[in-house]
Parts: structure tokens; C-alpha cells; sequence
């Protein structure tokens, strides 16, 4: 059988550099329709994405809410994103999946991103507390995700930990360590 899994999965990583050119407009805005492409659940679409370009002000704030550790590698992206989740629907109610309707939203964004020779990068490491006071963001709504996103940058401009990051190879378990029978998790 001469079936692979699509070239944007196979390509798509997390880059530790970014090589410093701009992104179009046309192209965040596809990148977020890709998002807004995803399933949810009852399509309640409960992702949001505030969209920062280098240079701006926006964009200062949300790089000020990065862990130092991602404020070092990130900053060459030319592009900051924050995710939200609705979490609390227009009538009061809870929506219990949308931090997971986010990460599928996020994974088009990655894959769309990747089938353009782009790449995002998510992170967890930001001040989330920090992030809903200074940009007053509503209870109804949870953080998700800060994302880098840019065209990949060379690697060998990097050092130390960085460049030992970027350069490992990727490491993933294998199929049948998180698929089989109910006996692989029973026993
Ligand atoms: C929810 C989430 C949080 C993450 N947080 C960070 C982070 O704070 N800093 C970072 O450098 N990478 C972060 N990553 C990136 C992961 O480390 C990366 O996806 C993983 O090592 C696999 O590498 P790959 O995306 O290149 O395949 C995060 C990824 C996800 C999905």
C-alpha cells in the first residue's frame, strides 16, 4: 500500500527559530479561518485568538506574559498569538469541551501552517493570571495557548540548549504503545 500520512502532518514542527520575514495579512487571516474550520462540540466554536504582528504594541504585551525561557527562543517570531477558550456559553452554561475544541482548532492552524512552509509553536509557559489582567480578559473565557508563528529560521544560528532542542530528532511513541486491544490498558 503506498499510503502516507499527508505531507503537512509529516512537516509540521514546533520551530525554535524563526528566519525574521513578515507574514501577509491574507495568510494570518487563513491561518485563523483554518482554525475556525475545526469541529466542535454542538459548534459552539468556542475558540478565540488575539493576532499581534512584531513591532506593535499588542505584540510587546503578550511577549511581556511569556516565560523568560520562551521569551529567549520566540523572539524572532514575527507573529504573537493568545487562545482562548469560551468556556461559559451566552446563556450561563458550561461548556466542558471547549479548552479541547481549541487544541483541534489549533492543530488546522498548525497544519494549514505547515502546507504554506509555515510553523507555529504553542506555549503553555506564559502568565495566564497576568494575561486575563492586563488585557482584561472576562471570566467566561480561559486562556489557552500562546503561539509563535513564522517562517522557519536556520538552526545552526542558534546555541546552547536552543540548538541541541532543535536539532533532536523527533520523538514520539510508537503505535502500538497507545493503540490496540482494551488488554494494552486492563493489564
Ligand atoms: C499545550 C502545549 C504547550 C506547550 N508549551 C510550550 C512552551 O511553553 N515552551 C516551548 O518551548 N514549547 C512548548 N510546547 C511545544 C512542545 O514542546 C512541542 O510541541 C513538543 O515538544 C513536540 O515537538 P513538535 O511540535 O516539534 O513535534 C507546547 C506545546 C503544546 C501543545
Amino acid at each position: 500500500m503506498n499510503i502516507q500520512i499527508s505531507e503537512s502532518i509529516q512537516n509540521r514542527f514546533s520551530p525554535m527559530i524563526f528566519n525574521g520575514e513578515k507574514i501577509q495579512k491574507e495568510i494570518i487571516q487563513l491561518l485563523i479561518e483554518s482554525a475556525s474550520l475545526a469541529a466542535s462540540s454542538r459548534n459552539e466554536q468556542p475558540w478565540r485568538f488575539i493576532v499581534t504582528e512584531k513591532g506593535s504594541e499588542g505584540y510587546e504585551v503578550l511577549r511581556s506574559l511569556l516565560s523568560d525561557y520562551n521569551q529567549v527562543w520566540s523572539a524572532s517570531a514575527p507573529v504573537l498569538i493568545l487562545s482562548l477558550a469560551r468556556i461559559i456559553d451566552e446563556n450561563g452554561k458550561e461548556n466542558n469541551y471547549a479548552m479541547y475544541d481549541l487544541g483541534q482548532a489549533i492543530s488546522s492552524m498548525a497544519i494549514q501552517a505547515s502546507s504554506m512552509g509555515l510553523q507555529i509553536h504553542q506555549m503553555g509557559g506564559f502568565d495566564m493570571e497576568k494575561a486575563r489582567e492586563v488585557l482584561s480578559i472576562h471570566n467566561v473565557y480561559l486562556p489557552g495557548t500562546m503561539i509563535a508563528a513564522g517562517y522557519p529560521g536556520d538552526i545552526s544560528s542558534l546555541e546552547g540548549h536552543f540548538r541541541k532542542r532543535a536539532e533532536e530528532p523527533r520523538s514520539r511513541y510508537g503505535v502500538d504503545e497507545i493503540s490496540g486491544g482494551i488488554d494494552l490498558f486492563l493489564n
